[in-house]
């Protein structure tokens, strides 16, 4: 316990420099002037990314065990080595292609960043359910209501089962004034929740699959024997009592793969869509089965399979798609849930059943729902609610 105490004090000093350096450009000896552990004198803490292994043995930092092969002991990229791909640049197709997608194929070999803000304490001790949630730095407000409501971490799942951890997973703000004025912010908002991960990459639509890779990887190393994942966006409504119930009958071995699923899903051709996809990068008729990103469940042992299978491809710029690929590579089919509204309760966007708590009660996920439609929704959804009766959803 006092070893765990040390090292939590430890990592959050060793952010704090981190961050302070990073923002203050200071060289690590301008900043050493204040008192700090001696450990801290090592020249190399001036290095971002090396802040969250510090208080391990040099050793065991610069060699790599033999089971490094396997999985690395700690967030091993600790660098940002990116260049653009000039086999691409001169090739007439890809002059064509719209902006984004040229940057996006100009730098999708660049596939693991370092890390800026890291919990590898998240998963000690018995954790039953670790709740992900992707989040940008500007969205301070969704990410308040989800730790009030939903993300609400619990010491026991009930029913003998460990805990329920949370976590929000960032890159960099993709603006440069917000990088400076909101990068600091986080560093403090993290300081008092404990619950951020971020990597040094630009938080952009298409970085989302980024997003998804670096999250697989970090659970391979900080969190390698969680039974279950519950991963979702930061405007969806969720029912964690119902989550846990529906879990309460599957075994963690069990592939489960759950939520809003698509099949027989087509690549969007019309250029005005966020979602289109030009057949020079892809060119199949049809996406593999994929669950909707706004929140699916996925046993743990299921995610580091899942991590190995997305090391296969080439990254492909809509992270849920891409996520069905990487299932498909494994042979593992998602299973579709009616519980997972993640397009909403009715596409009728002004039905009364957006609005209806006895449907938000009895459901898993339900997109889409601002930070105060959110609180409210959770109150009403935990009062003194009468419904006429119970859908059968589990
Ligand atoms: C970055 O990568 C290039 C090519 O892969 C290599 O030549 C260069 O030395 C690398 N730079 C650093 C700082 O690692
Ligand atoms: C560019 O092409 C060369 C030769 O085909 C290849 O070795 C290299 O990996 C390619 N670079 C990238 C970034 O794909
Ligand atoms: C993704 O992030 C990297 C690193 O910040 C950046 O170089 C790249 O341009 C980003 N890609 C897109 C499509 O935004
Ligand atoms: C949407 O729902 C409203 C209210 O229930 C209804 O009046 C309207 O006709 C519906 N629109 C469509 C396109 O179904
Ligand atoms: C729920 O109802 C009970 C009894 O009717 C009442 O005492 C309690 O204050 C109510 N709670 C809320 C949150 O309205």
């Amino acid at each position: 316990m006092k070893r765990t105490l040390y090292k939590s004090a430890c990592l959050a000093l060793a952010l704090l420099v981190a961050v302070t350096i990073f923002q203050r450009s200071l060289t690590p000896d301008q900043f050493l002037q204040e008192p700090l552990p001696p450990t801290v004198e090592s020249p190399q803490t001036g290095n971002l990314v090396k802040a969250n292994s510090f208080w391990k043995s040099p050793e065991d930092v610069v060699a790599p065990t033999p089971m490094a092969s396997e999985a690395p002991q700690a967030w091993d990229v600790l660098t940002t080595n990116c260049s653009i791909n000039i086999n691409l640049t001169h090739q007439s197709w890809f002059q064509n292609l719209e902006p984004h997608f040229r940057q996006f194929l100009a730098y999708r070999h660049c596939r693991y960043f370092p890390m800026l803000l890291n919990h590898p304490e998240k998963c000690e001790g018995d954790v039953y359910m670790l709740v992900v949630i992707k989040s940008v730095i500007t969205q301070h407000d969704r990410r308040e209501a989800i730790r009030q409501t939903w993300g609400q971490e619990r010491e026991s799942a009930g029913r003998g089962r460990g805990a329920v951890r949370t976590l929000f997973l960032l890159g960099t703000a993709s603006k440069q004034e917000e990088r400076t004025h909101y990068q600091q912010l986080l560093a403090y908002e993290d300081r008092l929740y404990g619950d951020i991960l971020q990597w040094d990459f630009l938080d952009s639509f298409f970085n989302l699959t980024l997003k998804e890779i670096h999250f697989l990887k970090w659970l391979g190393i900080y969190c390698p024997s969680v039974p279950f994942v519950f991963k979702g966006d930061d405007d969806v409504f969720v029912n964690p009592t119902n989550l846990l119930e529906f879990l309460s009958d599957r075994q963690p071995e069990e592939s489960v793969f759950v939520g809003d699923v698509l099949k027989h899903a087509r690549p969007i051709r019309k250029k005005d869509n966020k979602y289109y996809i030009p057949p020079v990068m892809y060119n199949k008729p049809t996406y593999p089965p994929y669950a909707g990103g706004g929140g699916f469940l996925m046993a743990g042992s299921l995610a580091r399979r899942l991590h190995h299978a997305c090391d296969t491809l080439e990254l492909f710029p809509i992270d849920d798609v891409f996520l069905g690929m990487c299932l498909e590579v494994l042979g593992v089919q998602p299973t579709g849930h009616e519980g997972f509204k993640t397009f909403g309760i009715s596409r009728n966007r002004s039905s009364r059943l957006n609005k209806e708590p006895c449907f938000y009660r009895d459901m898993l996920v339900v997109h889409k729902l601002m930070p105060k439609e959110l609180v409210a929704m959770w109150e009403l959804v935990h009062g003194n609610l009468t419904c006429s009766r119970k859908l059968q959803v589990l």
